[in-house]
């Protein structure tokens, strides 16, 4: 056992859920074997507590770093600010600047809002739009966050957010009179939304604009007149899309402008930063209310966040590693037909996932990790690309992955036997306890 599985044992006695992130649980790639730590992370490699070097063809720190893990130039951004201070009794000017380039970026907003994670970008723009709205019945499409009035919707009467990114998610510890103020529907369905809009009084639409798919028979203009039609706040959640496919929200993409809109995760190459960018009548609710938080202040986000910001724009990141995920994507289904195997690939090209069409997807997800772990990459069966992966790392990464999927392909053909390929426990695929 590695130094890494050692410490995680130690990490579930001392954090419940033993990770502050679902996602990047040992058990969601290689219960008992994933090296879980990291010592260093530079471009898109990752040294484990070990010392052992890994490619990351994975999840890239969830989507955070797009331009590669410790970027030279927003490192250098980020350790000026460290040696001028990153406090002080008064606000940082940074956040200014850093207003003015979203308006830019945004020219149909007005204002904006800047907190350190998505979770709470989602929480503000939901109290803002609330407060702008004066109705608390929302619709919803997509995964938004943990905070309570998300996971309320569970306790609508069923495993209601199960469509919109994990199944299982409790709303233990939510109140439930919170219960039928927050309505899921289904992406591209209009009729489903349009019944929840006239069935409850819906004063706020937020979603996704797109996560596995694209949208069909114009669904977001269709969600816009109706939002227009009925003066409905309308908020696009572009933590996890934004800064992928433009140069801000994939929004841009289909002509279809939001009241508001959350940046996350890019945003800062791994630093924290997110923000809440909207229109002028909407965003001044928020002195109605009270949104305030004292480590929003801090200085190295909105520093990390500039910079990032302009090397997007020279470097144009976003066709980068878009053109690096439809390669993958290329690769994948390529490597798929030449083994025989039934795959379906879905999502944005920079942030892009698979799966395998067989009653074992679960088995071969984790033999992918296991294998190709032993052959020093982080894998798994999504990709978030980075301009920092090269045609040379995409090489290497498929040279491997060809042996597992060799294995897989005989595992489909009887030849192996597909129970016996793992050498520990098979992933998690949904929202477990630990113990
Ligand atoms: C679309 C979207 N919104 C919100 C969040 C939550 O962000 P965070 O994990 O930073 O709280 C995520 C995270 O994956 C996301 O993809």
């Amino acid at each position: 056992m590695g130094t890494g599985q050692e410490l995680y044992n130690k990490a579930k006695q001392l954090i419940p859920g033993g990770t502050m992130l679902l996602s990047k649980r040992p058990e969601m790639f290689l219960p008992d074997q994933w090296p879980s730590y990291f010592s260093k992370s530079k471009g898109c490699t990752v040294w484990d507590l070990d010392g052992k070097k890994f490619l990351d063809m994975s999840i890239m720190g969830i989507g955070t770093n797009a331009l590669g893990y410790g970027n030279n130039e927003v490192d250098a951004a980020v350790i000026k600010t460290v040696k001028k201070g990153n406090m002080s009794t008064l606000s940082c000017a940074e956040e200014v600047y850093l207003a003015e380039k979203l308006m830019e970026i945004n020219p149909w907003a007005d204002m904006v809002r800047f907190a350190r994670t998505g979770g709470e970008a989602n929480a503000i723009a939901i109290r803002i739009a609330r407060a702008a709205s004066e109705k608390d019945n929302v619709a919803i499409c997509g995964y938004h966050g943990w905070h309570d009035w998300y996971l309320s919707a569970n306790h609508n009467g069923g495993d209601d957010l199960k469509a919109h990114l994990l199944p299982g998610l409790s709303p233990k510890g939510v109140p439930k009179n919170l219960k039928n103020s927050v309505f899921p529907f289904h992406y591209n369905n209009y009729e489903e939304l349009l019944d929840i809009v006239e069935q409850h009084n819906i004063g706020v639409i937020k979603m996704e604009v797109m996560r596995n798919f694209g949208p069909e028979d114009n669904f977001l203009q269709k969600v816009r007149a109706l939002a227009d039609e009925k003066n409905i706040v309308l908020i696009f959640d572009e933590c996890s899309s934004g800064f992928r496919e433009t140069y801000g929200g994939i929004f841009k993409k289909f002509n279809v402008i939001p009241d508001m809109v959350m940046f996350g995760k890019t945003i800062g190459n791994g630093y924290a930063l997110t923000a809440v960018v909207g229109k002028k009548s909407v965003m001044e609710a928020a002195q109605s209310t009270f949104i305030s938080s004292t480590f929003w202040t801090e200085r190295i986000g909105p520093t990390a966040a500039l910079t990032t910001l302009g090397i997007m724009e020279r470097e144009k990141s976003w066709e980068i590693i878009t053109a690096t995920g439809i390669k993958m994507q290329k690769g994948w289904k390529d490597l798929a037909s030449v083994h025989g195997l039934d795959i379906t690939v879905s999502g944005i090209p920079a942030m892009t996932t698979y799966g395998f069409n067989y009653d074992n997807a679960a088995i071969y997800k984790t033999l992918i990790t296991q294998e190709m772990l032993k052959k020093g990459f982080l894998a798994s069966t999504n990709f978030y690309a980075c301009t920092a992966h090269t045609d040379a790392h995409l090489k290497s990464y498929f040279e491997a992955l060809d042996g597992v999927y060799g294995i897989i392909s005989k595992c489909e053909s009887g030849e192996v036997n597909a129970n016996k390929v793992l050498n520990g426990p098979v992933c998690h695929t949904g929202f477990k306890r630990l113990n």
